[in-house]
This record gives C-alpha cells, structure tokens and sequence, in this order.
C-alpha cells in the first residue's frame, strides 16, 4: 500500500479509488458541551474530514457547523457509523436514512459497521455482519455512501466479510496510539488493501505522560501529543484526533515538519501498553480508574 503523505492536504487513495484525508476530526463526546461550537471550531481550523457516530450524538452538530460555515458540502469529507443496536439488514438502511436526516445530506463519504459484535456473548454475529453488509454494499452502490468500511473488526471478524462479500471493506477503524499498536491487525489490513484509521490516537492523555513520549517530544522539538499522531502517520494510518482548543485543534495538524526516525518508532510500538481504552470486540469492557 502506498503510505508517502508529505502534506496536511493529502490524501490516500482508497481501494475503490476515492480520496481520503490523511487526517480526520474526532467528534466522540463532542457533544459534551457546544458541539456544534466544537466543530465550527474545527473547521475554522481547517479539518475537513469530519469522523462521526449514530452513538455520538453529534451527527445534527456536524450538520449545523458545515452549513454555518457556508463551505460547500463536496469539500468535506464526512464518516459515520453503524451502532450495535441497529444491526441487521432492514435496520442498517433504517439507521442509515436516519443518518442522512442527521447530517442533512444525501450522501456520506464513508460509512462503517461501528463494532463486529452486538454483544460479546452474541453468537450469531457472522451472520449479523453479512447482513449488514450486504444493505452497505447496496447503498454503495445507489451512490448514497461513497466508500463502505469496518470500525474495531480483528482479523477473525474481517475474514467472515472477506470470503462473502461483493464489494470489499475500503476501511478499519482501531484503537491505535503508542504502546497499543495491534500490529498483527494493521499488517492484515495491509495484506488485503483496507486502509487502517486510528481511534483515541493520544491515549486519552495517559500515553502523553509516558517517558519514552516524553523523551521523543523533547528530542524532536514537538509535543507529546505530536508524537503520537506523527506515529500513525508514518505507518500509513489516519488519526482521528479530538481536541476542544483551538490552539490544540492546529498542533495536532502540525505533523509534517518532522520525521520519527526508525529506530524511534520501533520504541513507541513496542513500549508498554499504557492507554489502552477498555475496550475490546470480543470483551465485556474493562473499566479503569
Ligand atoms: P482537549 O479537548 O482539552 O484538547 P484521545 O482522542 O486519544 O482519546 O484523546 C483526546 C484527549 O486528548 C482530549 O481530552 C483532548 O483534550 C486531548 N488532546 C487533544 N490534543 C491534544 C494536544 N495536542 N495536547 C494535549 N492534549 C490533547
């Protein structure tokens, strides 16, 4: 897969040939506030791919900061998600429609089973991600969503859409910052050309305190926060960083001036695992303090 980005501006080409910013806005609990405020913001700073949820509630607020901003739609490059409890085939195109109200358009850029399991006890899941898929590929193909993908799918879940699918997943969004790299699943993506997005790129902050990305801040003149995006960046992966500030907004685009040298970037895969969210497809979720 080709990983060379050299701009804030550029983009990857998916496997079905659309164009995808190197860098996304993460709504996630944007909502907890001004939202549409918050992404007003954002846009004033310049992000033009905007990743959003049914579950985040911020799907309305993106609408009203993209119309507010009076850019036009085409500009921007919109992705939102398929939550667990509308999984199935009539429920996916319900969901959907819905999202399209939310977002008061006709169409998103991107579209992704949110996660592969309604549940982690659930069984028939297999099934339950083909159905969903096949109402996907069907309104990929009316032109409603211009590229179909998958969000916090490991290799076991993508195989099962792989071997039944017409039309293949462009995307998988994980949880990825340093010392939590799931190597084994980004090389799988690689392998069968399905561009990798990171959720909760800086580790919720916990990662930003860690030594090694302490040191590395230090040592290439940048912020911990910094290093962190710089590390999806250099593996070929979109970050989708969340900030309320302004300032913090531009910093977290600021990720080309400098490069992680190998030997860096060998450590920040392979330190601790120190942020690590809680959450796992497969898991009931852990809880930290
Ligand atoms: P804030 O909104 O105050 O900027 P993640 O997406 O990895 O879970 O991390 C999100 C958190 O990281 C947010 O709480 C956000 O706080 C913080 N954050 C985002 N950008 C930066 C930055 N450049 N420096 C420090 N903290 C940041």
């Amino acid at each position: 897969m080709e990983n060379k980005i050299k701009d804030i501006n550029d983009c990857y080409t998916l496997n079905n040939g659309v164009k995808i910013p190197c860098v996304a806005y993460g709504t996630y609990k944007a909502a907890d506030g001004k939202s549409a405020e918050i992404i007003r913001t954002a846009i004033e700073a310049g992000y033009r791919y905007f990743d959003t949820a049914a579950f985040y509630h911020t799907e309305e607020y993106l609408a009203e900061a993209i119309k507010e901003s009076g850019i036009p739609r085409e500009e921007f490059f919109i992705a939102s998600k398929l939550w667990k409890d509308d999984m199935g085939y009539e429920e996916t195109k319900k969901a959907f429609a819905e999202t399209l109200r939310n977002l008061q358009t006709d169409y998103v850029d991107l579209y992704l089973i949110h996660w592969p399991l309604p549940a982690p006890d659930y069984k028939d899941w297999k099934r339950l991600d083909l159905d969903c898929w096949r109402a996907m590929e069907e309104l990929y193909e009316e032109g409603k969503i211009k590229a179909i993908g998958l969000s916090n799918f490991l290799p076991h879940h993508i195989e099962n859409i792989l071997e039944h699918c017409k039309i293949k997943p462009a995307v998988n969004q994980l949880e990825i910052h340093p010392g939590y790299s799931q190597e084994a699943a980004v090389r799988y993506c690689e392998e069968h050309d399905i561009r990798v997005q990171a959720w909760s790129p800086i580790g919720r902050q916990r990662v930003l305190k860690e030594e090694l990305v302490v040191e590395l801040a230090e040592k290439y003149h940048v912020s911990p926060a910094q290093i962190c995006l710089r590390y999806s960046v250099q593996r070929g992966i979109i970050p989708l960083p969340k900030s309320s500030s302004m300032e913090r907004m531009i910093q977290n685009q600021d990720l080309f001036s400098f490069e992680i040298e190998k030997e860096d970037m060998y450590r920040l895969e392979t330190m601790p695992q120190a942020g690590w969210s809680g959450e796992h497809p497969d898991r009931e979720r852990v809880y930290f303090e």
